[in-house]
């Protein structure tokens, strides 16, 4: 089962899933035939007969029944985003990654799932120097997003770690992942749309703020294996080790794209960190992973998604 199957990861992850020949549900509370996002994203995962998508919100529906059979769990479902958590959508946050979490966990326990992979965030390590941060840092959560991250987490590591617990957890710490499909209100998505565009880009802050970006692909390699590998378990962290600043994001778009981004500045936001740039070493060393796509061959590739997009639809997201 994907939780979140309609969302940007979780569409991707159940697309490599069921390539790689496994039998997947996916659920999500985005309805495709309402939601033209949902649609975008599931577009070719709903023509292949291994895939069966439900339509549920996670927080009242019935969820023993989807797990029959199921020997794994990938719970994406959540509401991300940094900025928008200070407001009075933190009880959304609170809901879907904290209360529908612990339906899931409930629910996966009960139903006795060897495994569950959880979507965590390189956000609940908060402020860091230059980084890198390791797994056995103090985690800093610098917005109630990342609070609310690194809370579920720990409610599915303190699940797992019961007496006689059937399930094994690995949680995902993922480092701002890019690429195909990415969600429009990221970074990546928004300089190389105004690239393509001509549109303007907000930039908070002056640029120089560095992010370890992870492409979609090699995001959805390290989640896999976080369920395949027998002996994983934990918190691991899905990031190269190396960041870039949002300026040479901005340099590889315009080089892309021939055309210079327009640009306006507007104040830092809150709980935004200067820098993420995560230690890859137990990825590497329990998943053997080692990301594969270099941030400007990832930005080609989402750029030609993009204009992909506008070419079917129109306009960019
Ligand atoms: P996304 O918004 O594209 O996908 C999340 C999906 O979860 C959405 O389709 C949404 O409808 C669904 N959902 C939310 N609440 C639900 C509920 N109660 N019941 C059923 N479905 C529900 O986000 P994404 O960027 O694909 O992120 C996926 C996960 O990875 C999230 O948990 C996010 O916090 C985490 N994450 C993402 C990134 C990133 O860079 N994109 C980095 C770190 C962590
Ligand atoms: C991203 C995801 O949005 C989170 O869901 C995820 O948990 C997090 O990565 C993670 O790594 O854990 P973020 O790093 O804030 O969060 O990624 P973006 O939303 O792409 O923002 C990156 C930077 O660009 C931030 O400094 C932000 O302020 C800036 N930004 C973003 C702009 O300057 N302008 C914009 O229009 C959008």
């Amino acid at each position: 089962m994907v939780t979140g199957a309609a969302g940007f990861i979780g569409s991707h992850l159940a697309h490599a899933l069921v390539q790689a020949g496994a039998v997947v549900v996916g659920v999500d509370r985005r309805d495709p035939a309402a939601d033209p996002t949902a649609a975008a994203n599931l577009a070719a995962l709903q023509r292949l007969p291994g895939y069966m998508h439900v339509t549920a919100d996670l927080l009242n529906c019935a969820i023993e029944p989807l797990l029959v059979d199921a020997n794994a769990v990938f719970h994406l479902a959540g509401i991300p985003g940094v900025r928008p958590s200070w407001g009075p959508k933190f009880s959304e946050y609170v809901a879907s990654n904290l209360l529908a979490t612990h339906r899931v966990m409930d629910a996966v326990t009960r139903m006795g799932v060897p495994r569950l992979v959880v979507a965590s965030s390189s956000s609940v390590y908060g402020p860091t120097e230059d980084g890198p941060s390791a797994e056995t840092d103090r985690p800093q959560p610098a917005s109630p997003y990342a609070v609310t991250k690194l809370a579920e987490e720990q409610l599915c590591l303190a699940y797992s770690a019961q007496a006689h617990c059937p399930t094994t957890v690995v949680a995902l710490r993922y480092f701002t992942v890019y690429g195909p499909r990415q969600r429009p209100d990221m970074f990546t998505h928004r300089a190389l749309r105004a690239a393509l565009t001509g549109q303007s880009l907000r930039l908070y802050g002056d640029g120089h703020q560095r992010r370890d970006f992870t492409y979609i692909d090699d995001a959805v390699i390290a989640t896999i294996a976080a369920a395949t590998i027998p002996t994983a378990s934990g918190v691991i962290n899905v990031g190269s080790g190396s960041s870039a600043s949002l300026l040479e994001v901005i340099n590889i778009a315009n080089s892309l794209s021939g055309r210079e981004i327009q640009v306006h500045q507007e104040n830092p936001r809150s709980g935004d960190v200067l820098t993420t740039r995560a230690d890859p070493s137990r990825a590497h060393e329990v998943l053997g992973w080692q990301p594969q796509v270099d941030l400007h061959s990832g930005m080609r590739a989402h750029m030609q998604a993009l204009a992909a997009e506008t070419a079917a639809y129109g306009h960019v997201a």
